[in-house]
């Protein structure tokens, strides 16, 4: 079998009563369950019925492999934690474009495309401009990440394999730009231009931090943590906001508006905007002794209240990133000389409460990646509303390499869910007349 068409095992039979038996093909990739293949059902007259897309497989992907009982997460085929330990964000970036991880030239020259292009188009500072300064940024960062198609409308024809390269590589260069400019104009600084000589993590950090009237000497281990920040959110599969760029991009648009899409759908507290809505929930929890009232929280069912950073759509064993985030957290803490952290104390007890407690353990609700990456953060001097930004910036290779993926792929086609209708039935406007 080839390793990107999922292979026929078997039939399975659907009797639906006063209808002849249904053959649906079962197919079955290189990892993962097998996929009942409901393409030809609508022809039959039925539709499935799946809020959610609890059961459903939107596509068939080479990028990133989850087995969520298990706590797996493969990029390309190699384990998260190898990759956060061996290799680093721009090796992942290359990897999740290409396939394979980079040789020292292949490396020497992605390295170079991307610090070439980290530049923006200097009229997109009035944009910055146009926004209130105390817009939150995820804000700036939609309509912006929109805009960058008026800028680089050299490179957009979706058709053309070196134009979706460009863009990539343009996407991955400049987001860090335009996120650290979302927070410079937020504290009312000037924006700092990239500096090339840096690493892509330590080039974000310097221009977050650098001020034109100071040096800015970035610590080596706080760049790592970054770097390793952005490679375990750098991809998840099919995710909300991966859903959402792929949608969006079903029906060719730009894949710069696809971006956008997706930072938009990753706002969101049940997704993306989670590390931030967790560190707030920390920071209201404030002290080890109101765990229980939290907890107490989380668990009525009249309480829209959830413990942020816990529980997953597909993990139902401990988070894979979450173990390397929370040995990166305490790096982070140690190399900051920090020893009493409250924070920490309260996620910490919180942790070991919440795995001890029939109604989590029952549901498989584990500490996500978003419990500590917060944490981190928060200890980097990374205001708390900048946490999702940072996602987003991380989470766009992961986006690209899937519309790429998908605009490759010949079973594409315009995505166009259908529903169970359940509203009123045909009737007139008084003195209209139907032509039904
Ligand atoms: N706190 C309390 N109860 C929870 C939580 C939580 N964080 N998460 C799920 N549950 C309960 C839920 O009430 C339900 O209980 P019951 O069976 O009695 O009705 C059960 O667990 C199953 O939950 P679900 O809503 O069916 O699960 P889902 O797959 O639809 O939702 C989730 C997954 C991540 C949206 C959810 O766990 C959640 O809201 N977590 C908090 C937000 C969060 O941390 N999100 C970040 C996810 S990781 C980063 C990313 O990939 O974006």
């Amino acid at each position: 079998m080839q390793d990107d068409t999922p292979e026929l095992v078997k039939y399975a039979t659907l009797n639906i009563p006063g209808h002849d038996p249904i053959e649906l093909p079962v197919l079955r990739g290189t990892m993962g369950p097998e996929v009942i293949d409901i393409r030809a059902l609508g022809k039959q007259g039925y539709f499935t019925y799946d809020p959610g897309f609890v059961s459903t497989a939107a596509c068939s992907s080479r990028i990133t492999f989850i087995d969520g009982a298990k706590g797996i997460l493969l990029y390309r085929g190699y384990p998260i934690d190898q990759l956060a330990t061996k290799a680093n964000y721009l090796k992942v970036c290359y990897l999740l474009l290409k396939g394979e991880l980079p040789d020292k030239e292949q490396y020497t020259h992605f390295e170079n495309e991307i610090k070439h292009h980290t530049l923006i188009h200097e009229q997109i500072t009035s944009l910055f401009k146009a926004f209130r300064r105390d817009s939150h940024p995820m804000a700036i960062m939609c309509g912006i990440a929109g805009a960058l198609s008026a800028f680089y409308h050299d490179n957009l024809d979706i058709y053309d394999p070196e134009h979706r390269e460009k863009t990539a590589i343009r996407l991955i260069a400049k987001i860090p730009t335009l996120a650290a400019m979302a927070y410079k104009y937020s504290i009312g600084h000037p924006f700092i231009y990239p500096q090339n000589k840096l690493s892509y993590a330590a080039n974000f950090l310097h221009m977050m931090f650098a001020t034109p009237s100071e040096d800015y000497e970035v610590n080596p281990v706080i760049a790592r943590a970054m770097d390793r920040i952005f490679i375990l959110h750098a991809d998840h599969e099919q995710n909300a906001s991966t859903s959402s760029v792929r949608l969006a991009g079903s029906s060719g648009a730009n894949p710069y508006a696809c971006i956008a899409a997706g930072i938009a759908s990753l706002w969101g507290p049940a997704h993306g905007g989670a590390n931030e809505a967790c560190l707030r929930m920390l920071e209201q929890i404030g002290t080890t002794d109101r765990i229980p009232e939290f907890i107490a929280r989380a668990k009525d069912k009249n309480d829209p209240f959830r413990l942020s950073g816990f529980g997953h759509r597909v993990y139902k064993a401990y988070d894979p990133r979450a173990v390397v985030m929370r040995e990166t957290c305490h790096e982070v803490l140690n190399e900051l000389h920090i020893e009493n952290h409250p924070i920490l104390d309260v996620a910490t007890e919180l942790e070991r409460i919440a795995l001890s407690d029939e109604y989590f353990i029952e549901r498989h609700l584990y500490p996500n990646v978003d419990f500590y990456s917060g944490i981190i953060l928060n200890a980097i001097g990374i205001p708390t509303s900048m946490f999702t930004v940072i996602f987003a910036l991380a989470r766009t290779v992961g986006w690209i390499a899937h519309w790429t993926e998908m605009q490759e792929m010949p079973e594409s086609r315009i995505g166009r869910p259908r529903q169970i209708y359940v509203g009123k039935t045909l009737r007139q406007v008084k003195g209209g007349r139907s032509r039904l």
